[in-house]
C-alpha cells in the first residue's frame, strides 16, 4: 500500500496510481503533453559513474521494482518515448535497463490491455536526440516494431542515409530550417522548441522523457516539459562522479509546484508529481 500525503491523505494500492492519470489526454488541441520521470537519491543523484561498465548508470541501491512499476504505468500512457543516443549505444551492448517498452510478462499485462482499450499502439514510438548520430544499427533492430525518429544537428549525409535505410526517420535541424525558410544560423542545435514542434508535427499527444540531464536541460531551457514525476529514494549515495536531474547552468532557478506525493514505506521512497512553474 501507499500513503498519499498530498493533496489529500489516504491509503491506496501502488498498482494503478499513475495509470489513472490519463496523461495521453492532457494536451490541448494541436499540442503535446511532455512529462519526465526520474528516480533520485536523497542527495540528488540520478546516476553514478560505474567503473566496471565504464559509464554512468542508475545505482542498484536505489533502483527497485515498485518504482519500475510506476515507470511502466507512465510509459503506458505515452504515444512516444523521448530518449538519448547514449541509451541506444547501451542497448546495443545489452547494458540498457530495458527495451523502452510497456514491459512484457504477466506483471504488466494490465498496462498492455489498458493501452489497447485506450486505442493506443501496442508500444510507444521512440524519439532519439543525437548530435553524433552514433546509433548502432543493432540497437535499432531491437525496436523494429515501432517508429523511431532521430532529431539531430548533424548534416552527415552518410550517417543519415544509413539510419534511414534501417527504417528510422531522421529530422535534421538544418534541413528543417531550410524547408520552413527559417534562418539556419539560428537553428544549429536541437532545442527544446524544436523537439516540441517536431512532436506536434508528427501528431503525438503525449511524450515521455526518459533520457538523462542533457535532454532534460534541452527541453527545460525552452519551457517544454509540462510535468516531472520524481521518485525520491531515501538513500545517500555520495560519490564525486555523479549525475543530477539538470547538469547545466540555468538562466534562472526553476520553480516547481507539487501536485501529489505518496509515501512508500515498503521501499523507503516517496513518489512526487510536479508541474514546472512559469
Ligand atoms: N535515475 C533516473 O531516473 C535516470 C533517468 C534517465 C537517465 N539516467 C541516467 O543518466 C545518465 C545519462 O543518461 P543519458 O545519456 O540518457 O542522458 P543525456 O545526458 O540526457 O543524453 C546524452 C546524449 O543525448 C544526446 N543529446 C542530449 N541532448 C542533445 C541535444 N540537445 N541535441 C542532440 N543530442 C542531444 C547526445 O547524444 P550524442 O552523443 O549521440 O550526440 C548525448 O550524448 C545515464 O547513466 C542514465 O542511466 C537516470
Amino acid at each position: 500500500m501507499l500513503k498519499q500525503l498530498f493533496p489529500i491523505q489516504q491509503e491506496l494500492p501502488l498498482q494503478g496510481v499513475y495509470l489513472a492519470l490519463n496523461l495521453h489526454q492532457q494536451a490541448q488541441q494541436g499540442d503535446v503533453f511532455i512529462y519526465a520521470n526520474y528516480i533520485v537519491s536523497l542527495d540528488g543523484r540520478i546516476a553514478l559513474f560505474d567503473e566496471v561498465m565504464g559509464e554512468y548508470a542508475v545505482p542498484k541501491s536505489i533502483a527497485n521494482g515498485r518504482d519500475w512499476r510506476l515507470y511502466q504505468e507512465l510509459a503506458g500512457q505515452a504515444d512516444v518515448m523521448l530518449t538519448s543516443a547514449r541509451y541506444f549505444r547501451q542497448l546495443a551492448e545489452d547494458k540498457a535497463q530495458d527495451l523502452l517498452p510497456v514491459g512484457s510478462g504477466e506483471k504488466y499485462a494490465d498496462i498492455k490491455a489498458w493501452r489497447e482499450k485506450q486505442g493506443l499502439k501496442a508500444q510507444p514510438d521512440v524519439m532519439v536526440l543525437s548530435n553524433s548520430l552514433n546509433i548502432p544499427l543493432k540497437a535499432l533492430a531491437k525496436v523494429q516494431d515501432r517508429q523511431v525518429i532521430v532529431l539531430t544537428s548533424s548534416q552527415d549525409k552518410s550517417k543519415i542515409e544509413t539510419l534511414e535505410n534501417a527504417g528510422a526517420q531522421v529530422i535534421s535541424v538544418m534541413s528543417s530550417a531550410i524547408e520552413t525558410s527559417r534562418d539556419p544560423s539560428t537553428s544549429l542545435r536541437v532545442t527544446g522548441g524544436f523537439v516540441r514542434q517536431s512532436l506536434i508535427d508528427l501528431k503525438y499527444r503525449s511524450a515521455y522523457l526518459i533520457a538523462g540531464p542533457q535532454v532534460h536541460s534541452t527541453l527545460m531551457a525552452d519551457s517544454c516539459v509540462d510535468e516531472l514525476f520524481l521518485t525520491t529514494h531515501f538513500t545517500l549515495l555520495g560519490g564525486t562522479k555523479v549525475s543530477g536531474l539538470v547538469d547545466v547552468d540555468l538562466p534562472q532557478a526553476q520553480s516547481m509546484k507539487l501536485l501529489s506525493a505518496y509515501l512508500d514505506t515498503q521501499d523507503n521512497q516517496m513518489f512526487q508529481r510536479f508541474s514546472y512553474v512559469g
